[in-house]
Formats: structure tokens, C-alpha cells, sequence
């Protein structure tokens, strides 16, 4: 047997869940370039096609496990693991890719991708299916991805990029894409139509060409070992997606618009510290700064300058992607790039000569080639100045080659070097976000004799995409934390596609760093997957399509390293986190849940045992801050922003109401509160009166930290506990935080709090919960789902 070496293939990007093993020549175990072509695959050994409907995490593991034991080959035989990139579904495709990249990662070997709609291509092949042929994949929402392919006896060759088109307006596309090949589009008819875009769309589909048999219409296991593949590093690959979030298309739309340009502005950084001590704000150019641009194109590129009306034109086109940097108000630079052919072409890149040498072009650049990348392109091309051997060094750095000239391409009849090269990468730490690494415990242990159980812990249930590490004994080797906050904060709250976007483009990155600050703490070389002992991840609560790449991710890298799985509910690591600084907190006690998500109160009898005494009836404490914030025009995310506001004002200054303060039970209201908020601050502006920030800040959060305690010194007497603790994001606030001192120490009950950088969301508390589960033996399979709700009181 060990002769003989493996690719492992699985695509779940639409409602069939494919898998395949394939043999390979083990000579070509160890290169890479001869992995990634497809000839070096010497036999098929086994492959697995089944319906999944929606429930692909659920099974994708174990078929994946009965794929191997027909083949009876072991996961150490694997030598590349292959994954299907889309286009299809987001969450299937994303819940592939995750898997695949948790396994390889732990495996320790190359991860490509291939496309879904390849893989169909070349399993019509391998059915024997020859000729010109369209595949149609279903997009949802009335659209359908399409790919020319022609298949030929020595195999398949793609005709067209990625695409996303209305299923009506296939047959136009068609057209165009064949006059495009230089053929003629008259009688546009194909050998034949396939995908499961036909499912629906059958009538528009059969006059195209003959419809292709049933079976071939899905993508199966041969399909995608055959299919080319692209790739190596499992922290690079990405999805297909072909569109960005509607948030975003919404926003663009906005923006064209002479009168949309009011973007929110990014609110204060979670770390405090870390930020630049001027930061440049980066946001979507908008119609309103077409003049702006206009002027630095006059002052950048002499006659070669766009006005400003050519640069409104460009916004609302869907297949432009522009980006502004701003000092403040002012803008400083801009890139604009256009997506053809999966190319991207950069239109225009200019920074205000005062602020060269700060990156800005590199980040403009990065943020064009993200959306680029989202649009479907994978490579970048532009034009520079034969005689600009700095600017062509800096593309140079970034991967892009000289591959041509064109002539007299400037107005002064200069001549433009062509550049060319793949997209690159985000830059700062992970997908263009800046890493927050706590390196914990300052051993020097070797790994040997480190203590026993090592837990690797996953968070990705909201906008942080973050790892931690636990030893044996309860302490934190280690804790890191991307926070996606700039990404979503124009858009005044979480955007979830966004969000599920960012994790799988960061999660390795962030596990990849978990395990090198934890093997600083151990004062070992590396830490590995398989020198862990469990491997445990936010299953619940969370938005579904974020948590499932954290969840999709643990399995993977469990799998892989095979360790066991545990699952952790968010909420109970909030309840955890007091363990930071309190390790020796015991039940019974009260702790009080406040977030942008919850706002509870819960006895906890016992670790495990928990009982919801009283939770919100509307708004969550953090989305009452954050919609204040909105309202006062102060950006997003609203805690951070209104607590400091606040420590300036007067408290008593307004009276806003104090719901359900003597309702004598343990619920609470905020919607009240904040309609009250937003009320005082439309009269004062009717009255032509200047608003007092500090004093409504101030104003608004005692009346939320007046309930709070009160409420929370019932829930005390209710239960007799003696012990009070507070988690989730609203805890850092540093009014709840004095008042709740007080209070207990007025009444004797002892008060834990967590450190205000494990207040919000991250990993560390995941761990901790972890390390109890692991001594109770309590693990989760490879059936481990997601779950949107989970009190709780319910056991798991
Ligand atoms: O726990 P978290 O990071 O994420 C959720 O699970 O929701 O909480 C985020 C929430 C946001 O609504 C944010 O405005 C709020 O916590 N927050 C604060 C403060 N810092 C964050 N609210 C009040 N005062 C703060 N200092
Ligand atoms: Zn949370």
C-alpha cells in the first residue's frame, strides 16, 4: 500500500455533495507542481455522489470517511486535498472550502481548488459526452453561472470566465460570447446544454442545444479529480463568488447618486492604541467626490486627466470597482478597476503627491483586487509610464510582470508598459485586517512536557474571526483576534455575507498565528495540529452563515489531525470569560449577558447548569448604544463611542426613561429608550438648539446602567448567590462597570469582570468552556451542525 499516495476531491457547492480519491503516483507525492497537474492521477479509487439539501456539514466528514474506508486508504496516505471553489451556493461553496482547508491544514499538505462547473465539464467527458457544450449552474434569484466548454477526445477546454447572468438573458450571452471567440452567433445552438440551471430554466435552455442526460447535470467525484486545478496554500484559496453582497451592490447604487455619498464613518478601533496616529479612512468612491478625483487627476496626470462627469459615469457600472482614501474629508487618492474576461483592468490609481510613501496606493489596490476578486477575476492588469521605474518596481513587488508595450499609448505619445500578473493578496496581517496577538503564558516548557490537554478553540459567530489555545491547566497559551469592524462599520452594523466572506478568507491565517504565539509561550519551535489534543469551535448562537465556516473549519482541521471535536455554545463563553481574571469563580452564582445581540441575566447553579431569569423583549443593551450612536451621526460600531462621549457629560442631565424598572420581574426593554433618545435629539434640533453630546451620552447610558444594576441585584436576591459576574460586548462599559462595583460591594457579593479585551468576542472564552468539556468527555461528531438560537438552559 504505501506505495501509493492519495488526492482527496469534495465539492458541496450546490445540493449534491461529491467526493473522490484518487491514486497517484507516490514519487509525486512531495511536488507540488506535479500534484496540481492533472495527469499525475494514475487511477480513480472511489467515488461518492449524494442528494444533501442544504445538509452538506452534516455529512460531508462522514462520506468522505466511507470514501476511504471502500478505498481502505488512511488519511496519512493523503497527499493534496482538492475542493470545489463555486460557483454555487455561497454558504455550500464556503462550508467546502472550509472543510478543506481545516484538513489540509492539519494534514500539513497542499490544498487546490478547482471550479464546480469544470468539474461538471469533465465528468461529462469522462461519460464519453463530446463536442461544443454550454453548462448552466443555478445562481438563485432568477440567474444562472455559464460556461462555454469544449470537449474533445484529450479533454476539456473552458471558453469563458466566470459569470453570473439572468437565466432569460442566457441565450444573449451565449451569443455574445461566441462572437466573442470570433464565431458566428447566428445560429447559436451547442452539442449540447447541461448544469442544474436547467432544472428551472429548461425552456429557455433547450433551444441552445440538446439537453445532456440527467446524470451529468451535478458535479461528482471523478469530475473534480480530473478537473484542472489551481492553488497549493490552503490559507490563499478562495471562493468563486461572481457578485459582491447586496449590501454592498445596494451601496453602489447609493453611491452613483449625486446626493448618496453620506457614508458613516469607522467608529473606534477595538484595540485601543493600535491605530495609526492619523488614519486615512478608505470607503467606495461615491458621486459626490467625481470632483474631487477630477482635480487630482488635473494635478496627477497633466492631459491625460478625467473629468469629472467620465468619473461618475464609471460608478454605477457593475463591473467597475472604485476606491477612495480620505484625510478626513478631504480625498487623497483613488484606484478604479474594471472587470472583463476575469481580468482586472486598473483603470486609473493616483495619491495626492503630499501623501506618497504612506501605502495608501498599495491599499487602494488591495481593496480594488478584493472586490475584483469577488467579481470573479483572478488576475490584475494595468498601464504605466515606460519612464516610471519606481511605480513599476512597486507593481513589480506586488507580482505583476512587464508583458508588453503599447506605443504611444499617452497623450505626449509616450510609450505605456502593460504589467500583468496575478490578483494580489490583501495585505496587513490576514485578509487585509490587522491581527490582535496576545502571546499569554511566558513559559519556556518544552512541548513534551507542556500540560496536557492542548485545546485549540475557534470564534466566528459574529464579526471576529478568532483562535485560541488552552493548556491543561486552564491557562491561555495564546489568543488572536481579526476583527472585521472596518469592513462592516460604513454599513452601520454587521453585514452577514460580508462577515461569512471575511472568516473563510481569514481563518487559517488566524489559526496559523494561534499556533506559532502559542508555541512562543511554550518556548518550543512550532506547535502543530497534531500536537493538540482537541480542537473546539462556536457552534451556536451566531449568525448561521459566519458560524458555519468556524464550524465547517474545526471539523476539517479535527478530521485531519484526527483529534477530537467540541462544541461550545457563544453565550456560555461569555459567562467563562471571567475566568481571565477570576479563575476561581464558582457557581451559584448571577451573571448578566450584554451584548449587541443579548441582554439576559442567568443563574448559573452550577457549570453546565444554567437558568434565564429575565432576557430583552425588544433591543439588545449593544444595539440600543449602536442605534444612539446612529442617530447622533457618530458611526459604528456605537459603544465604544457613546462610553467615552459619555465620561464627559452629566448624567443626570436628562431624564430618558428607565423601562420596566419596577415591573418586579427580571425582563428588560430598549427600544423605548432609544425612541426617547432619538426624540429629544429631533426637538432640540426643531428648537434650533446645539445638541450637548456628552450630556445626552451620558444621559442615555445611565438610564441603561440604572436598569441593569438594578435588575441585576434582584436577580442576587432572588437566587442568593454570592457571586456576581458580567460578559459580552456592553461589559467594557466603564459606567456599568463602576456601577456594578459599587453595588456588590455594598451588598458583599463578590464581582468578577473580564478584562476589557475579553469583554467582546474572541476565542480565549471558547477555550475555557472547551477545557471543562474535555474533562467531562463531552464531544460533538462529524454531524456537528449550526444552530442561529440556543439558550442556555438547554444542554448540549
Ligand atoms: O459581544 P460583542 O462583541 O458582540 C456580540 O455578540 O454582539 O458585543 C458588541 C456590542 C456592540 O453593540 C457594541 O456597541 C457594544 O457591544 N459595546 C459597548 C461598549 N463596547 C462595545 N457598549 C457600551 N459600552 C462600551 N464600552
Ligand atoms: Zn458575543
Amino acid at each position: 500500500m504505501a506505495e501509493h499516495a492519495y488526492i482527496l476531491a469534495f465539492d458541496t457547492a450546490n445540493e449534491v455533495v461529491a467526493v473522490g480519491l484518487g491514486r497517484i503516483d507516490a514519487a509525486s507525492r512531495d511536488d507540488v507542481a506535479t500534484l496540481r497537474r492533472p495527469c499525475a492521477l494514475s487511477d480513480i479509487a472511489a467515488v461518492r455522489e449524494v442528494e444533501a439539501h442544504r445538509a452538506s456539514n452534516t455529512v460531508l466528514l462522514s462520506l468522505v470517511d466511507d470514501v476511504l474506508d471502500e478505498a481502505g486508504v488512511s488519511k496519512d496516505m493523503i497527499a493534496a486535498v482538492v475542493c470545489g471553489r463555486g460557483p454555487g451556493s455561497f454558504t455550500g461553496v464556503r462550508i467546502c472550502m472550509a472543510t478543506a482547508k481545516g484538513a489540509a491544514s492539519a494534514l500539513e499538505v497542499p490544498l487546490f481548488g478547482v471550479s464546480t462547473l469544470d468539474a461538471v465539464a469533465w465528468n461529462a467527458w469522462a461519460q464519453g459526452l463530446r463536442g461544443r457544450v454550454l453548462v448552466a449552474a443555478d445562481a438563485m434569484r432568477k440567474e444562472v453561472y455559464p460556461v462555454l466548454f469544449d470537449i474533445a477526445e484529450a479533454g476539456v477546454s473552458r471558453l469563458t470566465a466566470d459569470a453570473v447572468v439572468k437565466a432569460v438573458d442566457a441565450p444573449a450571452w451565449a451569443a455574445g460570447a461566441l462572437q466573442a471567440l470570433g464565431e458566428s452567433a447566428d445560429a447559436c445552438r451547442f452539442d449540447a446544454v447541461l448544469g442544474d440551471g436547467l432544472v428551472k430554466y429548461a425552456d429557455i435552455f433547450e433551444p441552445l442545444g440538446a439537453v445532456a442526460d440527467e446524470s451529468l447535470w451535478a458535479v461528482s467525484g471523478r469530475g473534480l479529480l480530473l478537473a484542472e486545478r489551481l492553488g497549493a496554500d490552503p490559507a490563499t484559496l478562495l471562493p468563486v463568488y461572481t457578485r459582491l453582497s447586496d449590501a454592498e451592490e445596494n451601496e453602489r447604487i447609493r453611491l452613483a447618486k449625486e446626493d448618496g455619498g453620506k457614508n458613516l464613518r469607522t467608529g473606534v478601533q477595538l484595540f485601543e492604541g493600535s491605530q495609526d496616529a492619523a488614519p486615512i479612512d478608505y470607503r467606495p468612491l461615491d458621486a459626490a467626490h467625481a470632483a474631487d478625483v477630477a482635480r487630482l487627476e488635473q494635478m496627477t496626470m497633466g492631459s491625460d486627466a478625467w473629468k469629472a462627469s467620465l468619473v461618475a459615469d464609471e460608478l454605477p457600472r457593475k463591473d467597475r470597482t472604485w476606491w477612495a482614501a480620505f484625510d478626513g474629508p478631504v480625498l487623497v487618492g483613488y484606484c478604479g478597476g474594471w472587470v472583463v474576461d476575469g481580468q482586472v483592468q486598473i483603470l486609473k490609481i493616483a495619491t495626492d503627491p503630499a501623501y506618497r510613501r504612506r501605502g495608501i496606493a498599495a491599499e487602494l489596490i488591495a481593496l480594488v483586487a478584493s472586490d475584483a476578486r469577488n467579481l470573479g477575476a483572478t488576475e490584475m492588469s494595468l498601464e504605466v509610464r515606460a519612464s516610471n521605474a519606481g511605480a513599476q518596481t512597486f507593481y513589480e513587488r506586488m507580482g505583476l510582470a512587464n508583458i508588453g508595450t503599447r506605443p504611444h499609448y499617452y497623450s505626449d505619445r509616450e510609450d505605456a508598459t502593460i504589467m500583468s500578473g496575478p490578483l494580489p493578496e490583501a495585505r496587513r496581517d490576514v485578509a487585509g485586517m490587522r491581527l490582535h496577538v496576545d502571546d499569554v503564558a511566558g513559559g519556556t516548557d518544552a512541548c513534551e512536557t507542556a500540560s496536557h490537554p492542548l485545546i485549540l478553540a475557534i470564534e466566528s459567530s459574529c464579526d471576529e474571526t478568532a483562535a485560541s489555545i488552552v493548556d491543561g491547566t486552564g491557562a491561555l497559551l495564546s489568543d488572536v483576534v481579526a476583527s472585521q469592524i472596518d469592513f462592516h462599520s460604513r454599513f452601520g452594523g454587521v453585514v452577514p455575507e460580508i462577515a461569512s466572506r471575511k472568516h473563510i478568507e481569514a481563518i487559517c491565517g488566524v489559526c496559523d498565528e494561534c499556533l506559532e504565539s502559542a508555541a512562543r509561550s511554550l518556548g518550543v519551535r512550532g506547535l502543530r495540529w497534531r500536537d493538540l489534543d482537541a480542537v473546539a469551535v462556536t457552534y451556536a448562537p451566531g449568525l448561521v452563515g459566519a458560524l458555519v465556516v468556524g464550524v465547517a473549519f474545526a471539523k476539517g482541521a479535527a478530521w485531519g489531525a484526527d483529534l477530537p471535536l467540541i462544541a461550545v455554545n457563544h453565550l456560555e463563553g461569555h459567562l467563562y470569560a471571567n475566568k481571565i481574571a477570576t479563575p476561581d469563580i464558582q457557581p451559584p452564582m448571577v451573571v448578566s449577558l450584554v451584548s449587541g445581540g443579548h441582554t439576559m441575566l442567568v443563574h448559573v447553579r452550577d457549570w453546565g447548569d444554567y437558568v434565564t431569569m429575565g432576557s430583552t423583549i425588544d433591543d439588545a443593551v449593544g444595539e440600543a448604544f449602536d442605534k444612539v450612536a446612529k442617530a447622533l451621526g457618530l458611526g459604528y460600531p456605537g459603544g465604544p463611542i457613546i462610553s467615552k462621549l459619555a465620561a464627559k457629560g452629566d448624567p443626570k442631565a436628562i431624564d430618558f426613561p428607565r423601562a420596566l424598572m419596577h415591573s418586579g420581574d427580571l425582563r428588560f426593554s430598549l427600544s423605548g429608550l432609544k425612541t426617547a433618545v432619538t426624540t429629544y435629539i429631533q426637538k432640540e434640533q426643531q428648537a434650533g438648539r446645539e445638541l450637548d453630546m456628552p450630556n445626552i451620552a451620558a444621559s442615555f447610558q445611565q438610564a441603561v446602567v440604572d436598569v441593569q444594576v438594578k435588575k441585576a441585584m434582584a436577580a442576587l436576591d432572588e437566587t442568593g448567590a454570592r457571586e456576581f459576574c458580567v460578559g459580552g460586548g456592553v461589559s467594557a462599559n466603564p459606567g456599568l462597570r463602576a456601577a456594578y462595583e459599587k453595588a456588590c460591594k455594598k451588598r458583599g457579593v463578590r464581582l468578577s469582570m473580564p478584562p476589557l479585551s475579553a469583554c467582546g468576542d474572541q476565542a480565549a472564552m471558547i477555550a475555557l468552556v472547551a477545557h471543562d468539556r474535555y474533562k467531562q468527555g463531552k464531544f460533538a461528531d462529524w454531524s456537528l451542525d449550526v444552530k442561529a438560537h440556543a439558550p442556555l438552559d438547554e444542554a448540549y
